[in-house]
């Protein structure tokens, strides 16, 4: 058999990362001949790490937290939709030996909400927490739905104001502080604030949340998040985390390496099953 081709995923702390896993599991559902590891690289190593990597004959990268806008810095050529979040996830060397930097992120995340939970994102009002980099990757992707409204607030309200101007060509959106979301209500809450990591929830006013309105965190884990518990509360008709969004932006960083669309649904469904024997 000859040598399976390399691919890895970089970042700092990498010991949890589940893409091994994944890209592994999709390797063998797709025949596929790859070896993916994983490997701890922190920014200061960043570059000489990549250079290296791909100088070995590695084909594709994933880079994760902290390394997105360096990844997206070092790439050569970039996707449209990686150009406009200025953060990168999947590195790929494409046959003249260039890196193409793409991010998958919001693309995981719209594939999630339309084909695995049929959430339709078109004319409907979307508030977006946080105004980082986690929001401006899946701005483009979202936008590119054509809500009714988008709305993104931020604890630092001008940085909400900054990222709604640069948007401001993709569609109807604004940028507000928490104070200025009294008497509104959103059909999709999409939570991109890294409160969720500390067990945190921004100050979110009641009703909020339209009837039938639904939750998205970001963010996953093996309990629920305080957002997705605070949607839970608020009698969302789904209060979601981010698992799936997880698989679906490596699906899509599978495709984009490899030319194949592995089945994501069967392991969104075990790491659920996983995660329930787990509480
Ligand atoms: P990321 O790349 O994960 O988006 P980031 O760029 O540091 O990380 O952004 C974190 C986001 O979460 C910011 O929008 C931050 O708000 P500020 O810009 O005002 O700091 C938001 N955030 C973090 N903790 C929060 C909390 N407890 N309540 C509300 N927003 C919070």
């Amino acid at each position: 058999m000859t040598k399976p081709e390399q691919y890895a995923v970089f970042g700092h702390p990498i010991k949890h990362s589940k893409s091994p896993l994944i890209h592994q599991q999709f390797a063998v559902q797709t025949r596929q001949n790859i070896e993916y590891t994983r490997q701890d690289v922190d920014a200061e190593q960043f570059v000489s790490a990549t250079r290296n990597f791909f100088a070995g004959g590695g084909h594709g990268l994933n880079c994760t937290v902290p390394l997105k806008e360096l990844a997206w810095k070092f790439a050569d050529d970039l996707t449209q939709r990686a150009s406009y979040s200025k953060a990168v996830n999947t590195l790929a060397r494409q046959a003249d030996g260039r890196i193409l930097g793409d991010n998958t992120d919001g693309i995981g995340l719209v594939t999630d909400l339309l084909s695995n939970h049929q959430i339709k994102l078109d004319n409907i009002n979307i508030l977006l927490l946080g105004a980082g980099g986690a929001s401006r990757g899946i701005l483009q992707p979202i936008l590119q739905q054509q809500p009714k409204r988008l709305v993104i607030v931020n604890r630092t309200v001008e940085k909400a104001v900054n990222l709604a101007t640069e948007f401001t060509e993709l569609g109807n959106l604004i940028g507000c502080g928490y104070n200025d979301l009294e008497h509104q209500s959103f059909d999709l809450i999409l939570n991109a604030t890294s409160a969720s990591l500390s067990g945190q929830l921004p100050p979110l006013p009641e009703k909020l949340l339209a009837n039938k309105g639904i939750c998205y965190d970001l963010a996953y884990g093996n309990e629920p998040t305080a957002f997705v518990r605070w949607g839970q509360q608020q009698g969302a008709a789904k209060s979601l985390d981010g698992l799936g969004m997880l698989v679906e932006q490596a699906a899509e960083a599978f495709y984009l390496w490899r030319g194949i669309r592995p089945e994501t649904q069967v392991m969104i469904e075990q790491f659920n099953t996983n995660r329930n024997q787990s509480n």
